[in-house]
């Protein structure tokens, strides 16, 4: 490490953070917080190498601080607890859930020393083996977009082509077809790989939160904007950021977002001055831009700036080719998933597959696929669990099942209505799910410990 590293100390009590700070200010870079929320705010503006924070603490304690910096920091800090007699049972705990390391108070000079030049050793292992990692995942996958077919190659050639460039990109398809995907391709497949991805579906956000979500507030720009936060935008600095779904934005935010692709820079809501910021953008729609314009709920000149690389990614039932590799790569990952043996999958099975038109694209087979594999006891994926007239119709009492469930949903669901039809015969019941009793046992036995009730 050639600059100093950086530490953090989380802290409660002042001496502490003096005395520690006085300890290490001249080998490392120091800053200090005297809780967890304040530290979160202050990783999130400007990232450290480690953290040391004590366990308990009024505002916010140091379990809650190490959970939230593994969920939504990009490049994590190793995190070293210090505890007090009365608390080594939750520093224990806190290295179960991914601190390296802990310090008993009270600790000598030296303690200190040895713990933090073992936990450095220990980030600098972690960090080698992630980038080895993410680099043979991305080799093997061609960054995880899959298909041979004539369309599929194409974009991925399009993909080694334009992904070190800063254009931004248009992805356009079907609901389920594979844009993010491909957006994740572009991203790793660039120059900018090592730098963040940051994605905003801006059909899941309120047009009121948007422009706080995209480009961040200045502490004091509202009401409740007690601590300044940075915007989409800003996270996604040296990287990419994904707008999904941008024809939901609405024309107010659209003209705001026009200015920043031309400017290259943005305001904090509640700043008085604007920053520049180096982001690939990438903007997905499955609905037909030009129609959107055409209705007045787009503007053009936004689409214009947007499209500057236009990619199209076709449905999956005018690219049939990809059906068979995507079925293996989805039985594989299904099957290790729930720890079953690598199914085989029929010529029947397959030309099932391939007569079937996909309105869903990608998505719905990889369901499909999913379920089947769920369902299946035997060898050989079981054809007959292949449900492809529309999604859970057969044989089930009422109405259709929701494509919104989780396939866990859908599952259950399946099972309690055949269980209801067989008047809770659960011989029957097993047989014509095509599981075994054992399996239907089990499973029951979950749903009744979730508070379900059982038919029968
Ligand atoms: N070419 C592909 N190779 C492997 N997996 C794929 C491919 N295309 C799609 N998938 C899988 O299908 C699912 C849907 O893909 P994705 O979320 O990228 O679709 P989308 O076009 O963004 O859909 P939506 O418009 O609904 O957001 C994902 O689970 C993804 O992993
Ligand atoms: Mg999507």
């Amino acid at each position: 490490m050639a600059k100093k590293p950086r530490i953090l100390v989380v802290d409660d009590e002042h001496t502490m953070r003096d005395f520690l700070t006085a300890s290490m200010v001249g080998k490392y870079q120091v800053r200090t917080a005297s809780d967890g929320k304040e530290a979160m705010e202050l990783l999130r503006r400007q990232p450290a190498d480690l953290v040391l924070s004590d366990v308990r603490m009024p505002g916010g304690d140091g379990l809650t601080l190490l959970a939230e910096i593994q969920q939504e920091l990009a490049d994590p800090p190793i995190v070293v607890m210090m505890t007090a007699f009365g608390t080594i049972k939750e520093a224990v705990e806190a290295t179960k859930r991914g601190a390296v390391d802990y310090l008993t108070k009270p600790f000598g000079l030296d303690q200190l020393e040895h713990t933090l030049k073992r936990a450095f050793e220990l980030r600098e292992l972690r960090d080698e083996n992630r980038s080895l990692r993410t680099s043979l995942k991305a080799h093997r996958e061609q960054h995880g977009l899959l298909g041979n077919s004539q369309a599929m190659v194409q974009m991925r050639e399009k993909i080694e082509m334009i992904a070190d460039s800063r254009g931004t990109v248009l992805l356009q398809g079907e609901s389920g077809t594979g844009k993010e995907v491909a957006a994740r391709a572009i991203h790793m497949a660039g120059g900018r790989r090592n730098g963040p991805f940051i994605r905003i579906n801006c059909a899941a956000i309120p047009e009121t939160l948007l422009e706080g979500e995209l480009f961040g507030h200045e502490r004091g720009a509202f009401t409740g904007a007690v601590q300044a936060r940075p915007g989409k935008f800003e996270l996604a600095d040296g990287g990419t950021l994904l707008l999904d779904e941008i024809s939901e934005m609405p024309l107010s935010m659209q003209a705001k977002l026009l200015r920043v692709i031309q400017e290259r820079e943005f305001m904090r809501l509640g700043a008085r001055e604007s920053t520049r910021c180096d982001v690939r953008i990438i903007a997905t729609s499955n609905r037909h831009l030009k129609e959107e314009i055409r209705a007045g709920n787009f503007r053009e000149d936004l689409f214009f700036r947007l499209n500057v690389i236009p990619l199209v990614i076709e449905p999956l039932r005018v690219r049939k080719d990809d059906i068979p590799l995507l079925v293996t790569h989805f039985v594989r990952l299904f099957c290790a998933e729930n720890g079953k043996p690598v199914m085989q999958v029929s010529e029947t099975a397959l030309q099932g597959l391939l007569a079937h038109d996909w309105p869903g694209n990608v998505r719905q087979l990889q369901n499909v696929v999913e379920r089947a594999v769920i369902m299946t006891t035997g060898a050989d994926l079981d054809p007959r669990q292949l449900d492809l007239q529309d999604e859970m119709n057969h044989d089930t009492d009422g109405e259709q099942l929701s494509e919104d469930l989780t396939i866990r949903e859908m599952e259950q669901e399946l099972i309690l209505r055949k269980l209801n039809r067989t008047g809770g015969n659960r011989t029957q019941a097993a047989t014509e799910l095509g599981i075994s009793v054992r399996t239907l046992r089990n499973k029951l036995h979950l749903y009744q410990e979730q508070g379900v009730s059982i038919p029968g």
